[in-house]
């Protein structure tokens, strides 16, 4: 037996929309207070995977396990109460009610009690949402709105956190502040799957890589492992 046992284990699921098999045998694991980039082009199957493991898609086959205990079969918000945090694509927040109160609605504690995360701390790591305290969501841009998304996420104490291309679309100073701001989660010793199509955005950020191509890993390593191999590289990411 290894004593390096996964935080999370997805071993050989399969997921299916309709009659569209999605999701072949997809299998990662990633080590506690590992980040693991999951990078795939438009359509490979990253937010699948992503929604799969937090219960928002069904898998057909296959098995999810987190801190040693099988999750998968579970509803979103049992994944939420054993410290799973999500931030989709589609940056899920309130768009009526401000900054203060879409934090607020979003406070939790960990699983083991740990109350890193409260509002001010998260004021303190996020200057330009402490600016915006009564502003409501819905009048913030994009990158505001991503920014926002992810520090309700924090709000919730997660142990892991999926992130689902927090770059896509956004002016490159919002990108620069989504960067720093995952390096600094990552010095707090959470777990972090980080979904992109950019590699680039991945160095620095992630240490573990896995490629899904149209629904198959293709690739397992680090990221500079990856950044050095241009063939695979090119071969499966927009580069
Ligand atoms: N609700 C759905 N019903 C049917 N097919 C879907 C649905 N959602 C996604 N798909 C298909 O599943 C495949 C994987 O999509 P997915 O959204 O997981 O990709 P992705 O890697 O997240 O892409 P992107 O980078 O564009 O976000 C694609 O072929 C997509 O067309
Ligand atoms: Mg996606």
């Amino acid at each position: 037996m290894t004593t390096h046992q996964p935080i999370l284990d997805v071993k050989n699921i399969n997921v299916f929309y309709g009659a569209s098999h999605i999701l072949f045998a997809v299998s990662l694991q990633i080590a506690k207070g590992r980040t693991l980039a999951l990078l795939g082009r438009n359509g490979a199957g990253k937010s699948t995977t992503m929604k799969a493991i937090m219960g928002v898609v069904p898998i057909k086959s296959g098995a999810i396990s987190f801190a040693g205990s099988r999750i998968d079969g579970q509803a979103p918000h049992e994944m939420a109460r054993k410290g799973l945090g999500f931030v989709p694509e589609d940056r899920q927040v309130f768009i009526d009610h401000t900054v203060d109160e879409n934090l607020r609605i979003a406070a939790k504690r960990g699983v083991d009690g740990r109350e890193e995360w409260t509002i001010e701390n998260i004021y303190d790591a996020f200057p330009l949402l402490a600016k915006m305290r009564q502003r409501k969501a819905g009048m913030m841009s994009g990158g505001e709105q991503q920014l926002l998304s992810m520090a309700r996420c924090l709000m919730g104490n997660p142990g892991l956190i999926l992130l689902d291309e927090p770059s896509e679309g956004l002016a490159p100073i919002i990108v620069q502040e989504i960067g720093r701001l995952i390096r600094t989660l990552r010095g707090t010793g959470v777990t972090i799957i980080l979904a992109e199509q950019n590699m680039h955005f991945c160095l620095g950020i992630s240490e573990d890589a896995v490629i899904i191509d149209k629904g198959q890993i293709v690739y397992r390593g680090t990221i500079e492992d990856l950044r050095g191999n241009k063939d695979v590289a090119n071969r499966y990411l927009a580069i």
